[in-house]
């Protein structure tokens, strides 16, 4: 079973990425380069139209083969505020997040409800057990949104550096906790 196409966040919707997006896509992340690069590799200054369309057609054929769930984030008046999503390179039981905000849509609380929401539909998908977010030490803001949804951290693993904001040490958080008691019944 896979996750629906679209999701309603609040005031954002997730859809499932289409092509015709994409000259959209190069502008948000344009616009977001100094954010975006610091801490993802492939935000670079040659990031075009042909890399966005790979970007979403590779996106779009994942989805059909099961192994990640990407979404566009659009505001209600149908606005590109970033995109989330769903991976399972983690192995069974497990979909990690993975997500950007357009820099003008920052701080607004945007992510941290698209979180909430897909964590919500992932944890509805049979055999998953477990949601998670890596983000680097030095990522603060994704931490904070991590932290925001609720993700506790569980491990941290030291890895090559890819980006220029990162320190190398990569903290995996997880929702829900590994040790979280189930909720009480009344
Ligand atoms: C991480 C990112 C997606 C957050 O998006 P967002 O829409 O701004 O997220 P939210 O508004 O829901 O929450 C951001 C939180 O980070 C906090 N934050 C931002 N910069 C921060 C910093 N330098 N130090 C500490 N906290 C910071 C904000 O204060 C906010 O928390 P608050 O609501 O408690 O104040 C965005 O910053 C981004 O795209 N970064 C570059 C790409 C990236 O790093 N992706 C994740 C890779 S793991």
């Amino acid at each position: 079973m896979e996750p629906p196409e679209m999701i309603n966040a609040g005031e954002l919707v997730l859809k499932r990425w289409e092509l015709e997006w994409a000259p959209a896509a190069v502008e948000a992340i344009q616009e977001s380069l100094p954010e975006l690069r610091q801490f993802l590799p492939w935000a670079t200054d040659t990031y075009g139209l042909e890399e966005s369309r790979e970007y979403i057609a590779r996106s779009r054929a994942d989805w059909d083969a099961g192994t990640q769930y990407n979404y566009a984030i659009f505001t209600a008046i149908g606005e590109l505020a970033g995109s989330i999503g769903l991976m399972t390179r983690m192995g069974p039981g497990v979909l990690e997040i993975g997500y950007w905000t357009r820099t003008p849509y920052a701080g607004r609380g945007f992510m941290t409800a698209a979180v909430r929401a897909l964590t919500r539909v992932a944890l509805t998908l049979p055999g998953i057990e477990r949601v998670a977010i890596k983000h680097d030490e030095a990522n603060k803001a994704s931490g904070a949104v991590a932290i925001k949804a609720g993700f506790a951290e569980a491990a941290r693993e030291d890895r090559e550096v890819e980006a220029p904001g990162e320190s190398g040490t990569t903290i995996i958080r997880i929702y829900p906790s590994v040790d979280s008691s189930p909720p009480a019944t009344a």
